[in-house]
């Protein structure tokens, strides 16, 4: 069986911020969001998330997703795998990694895993130009494993190591727990290190083994904002190399900003400047021209939105939106429909082949289909306490700069007037008009000018 151990109860204080170091956002989901997809991709079995500081943000947003366990106060990374003893008379192998590695692909954990089948503890290295703040690799002359020292605690000589710790080792599970009775917190910060582990297998005669990373960025440790925009840089070729394999294009793949969870289909084009996020779903040859901000959107075939916001919405196949459209708050195009220049939608489901396409809101309303909305438009929804309802149906053709006061229903091939303020409702092919007649001065216009 394979279990694993998260480290996230740590302060993060190089943050410098009131949010919990594991809850800062990479690519549009918290870091430890990241880690714990992966982890579930690598058939693991049972996740353990020891928290402490900000314990209560990271449950709220892993909720029954893990078993938690509390340390608190925090003596360091061995301390907090101790908390984690619900797992000591598991069978197999548990993997330990830190909470502040977002990048960790499934791959690798699949190797590391693999690694330790023949030992009792592998740890993951990285070779850096310099070891920086890491624990550094201390190798026998055999190339054995000796033991891993924190920065803190190097020698001058030891610190000249480049083979650094990325935080992330496989144990056997019962090796472990036994492993961790032995553990002191003699060292430079009094604390409880993981890292000690390595001499205390060796002196036990158990198995120890490094095994060298090839891409070095993927085990990086988040400390400071300067690091998580490095993790975020990252993730984003990551996660934009993914799609253009998938045969999407980014015409500018730099400048495309794309969430862990969305998914685009094939032939889909992405200008610059594009953020798509949330569990948003684009289908396949949609154009997203630039500017354009889609959260949790779902975009159908052959769709344009041109430098358009849509959140928690949907929009149909061969619907083209914008330029400059907000569509939110779980607004429906449907296929075959013109939304924008300059229209916001809330709330409002929009039938087939129906257009919208100019200066004009819709909220909280039902359209038919094949309805033609004028320019200026304006569903009037909100009496300064509720909300009410427009319902417009198939047909209906609604003349330039009307204003619907809801609740309000126009009838099947109903008209509208331009100029209109509509109180009342219209019937199924009738015409509404509510405006005052107009009338024509002889020769004012004339009179007025040479005044
Ligand atoms: C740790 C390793 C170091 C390694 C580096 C890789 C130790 C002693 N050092 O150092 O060898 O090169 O990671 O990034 O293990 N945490 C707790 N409880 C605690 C202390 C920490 O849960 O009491 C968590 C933190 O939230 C964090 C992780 O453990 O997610 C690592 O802690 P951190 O203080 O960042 O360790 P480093 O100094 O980076
Ligand atoms: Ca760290």
């Amino acid at each position: 069986m394979r279990s694993a151990i998260v480290l996230a109860a740590g302060k993060g204080t190089r943050m410098k911020s009131s949010l919990c170091k594991v809850m800062h956002q990479c690519a549009d989901k918290p870091m430890i969001g990241h880690i714990i997809t992966t982890l579930k991709k690598a058939d693991v079995d049972k996740i353990v998330v020891v928290v402490g500081h900000g314990a209560d943000a990271v449950k709220e947003y892993l909720q029954d997703e893990v078993t938690y366990a509390l340390q608190s106060p925090q003596l360091g990374t061995g301390h907090a795998v101790m908390q984690a003893d619900c797992l000591k008379d598991c069978d197999g192998d548990t993997i330990v990694l830190n909470g502040d590695g977002p990048c960790i692909q499934s791959e690798t954990i699949e190797k590391a895993f693999a690694a330790n089948e023949t030992h009792d503890l592998t740890v993951l290295s990285a070779v850096l130009d310099d070891g920086g703040n890491y624990g550094r690799i201390v190798r026998e002359a055999s190339g054995q494993v000796k033991k891993i020292v924190e920065a803190k605690d190097c020698t001058a000589q030891e610190k000249t190591i480049t083979e650094i710790n990325t935080g992330l080792f496989v144990f056997k599970t019962k090796a472990l727990f036994e492993g961790l009775k032995e553990l002191t917190n003699d060292n430079a910060q009094k604390e409880y290190y993981i890292t000690d582990l390595v001499e205390i297998f060796n002196r036990k005669g158990l198995s120890t083994n490094a095994l060298i990373v090839d891409d070095r960025d993927e085990l990086m440790g988040v400390n400071d904002r300067v690091d998580l925009a490095k993790a975020e840089a990252w993730m984003k070729k990551h996660i934009n190399h993914k799609h253009m394999l998938n045969g999407v294009t980014l015409i500018d793949w730099k400048n495309t900003y794309i969430g862990a969870d969305v998914e685009i289909g094939e032939d889909t084009i992405i200008y610059p400047n594009v953020v798509i996020y949330g569990k948003s779903k684009i289908g396949k040859n949609v154009q997203i021209l630039p500017n354009s901000f889609l959260k949790d959107a779902q975009i159908g075939d052959d769709a344009v939105i041109d430098a358009s916001k849509v959140v928690d919405s949907q929009v149909d196949a061969q619907t083209t939106v914008g330029p400059m459209s907000h569509l939110r708050n779980h607004t429906h195009i449907h296929a075959h429909c013109r939304i924008g220049n300059f229209v916001e939608f809330k709330n409002t489901d929009f039938n087939d082949g129906s257009k919208c396409a100019h200066l004009t809101y819709i909220g909280d309303s039902e359209f038919g289909k094949d309805i033609n909305v004028g320019c200026g438009v304006v569903t009037v929804n909100y009496d300064g306490k509720n909300k009410h309802r427009t319902v417009v149906k198939d047909g209906a053709f609604i003349g330039s700069n009307c204003n619907l006061i809801a609740p309000v229903t126009i009838g099947e091939n109903a008209l509208l007037a331009a100029g209109s303020t509509i109180t009342d409702s219209v019937d199924d092919g009738d015409m509404g008009i509510a405006r005052a007649r107009q009338s024509n001065k002889k020769g004012f216009g004339t009179k007025y000018k040479n005044k």
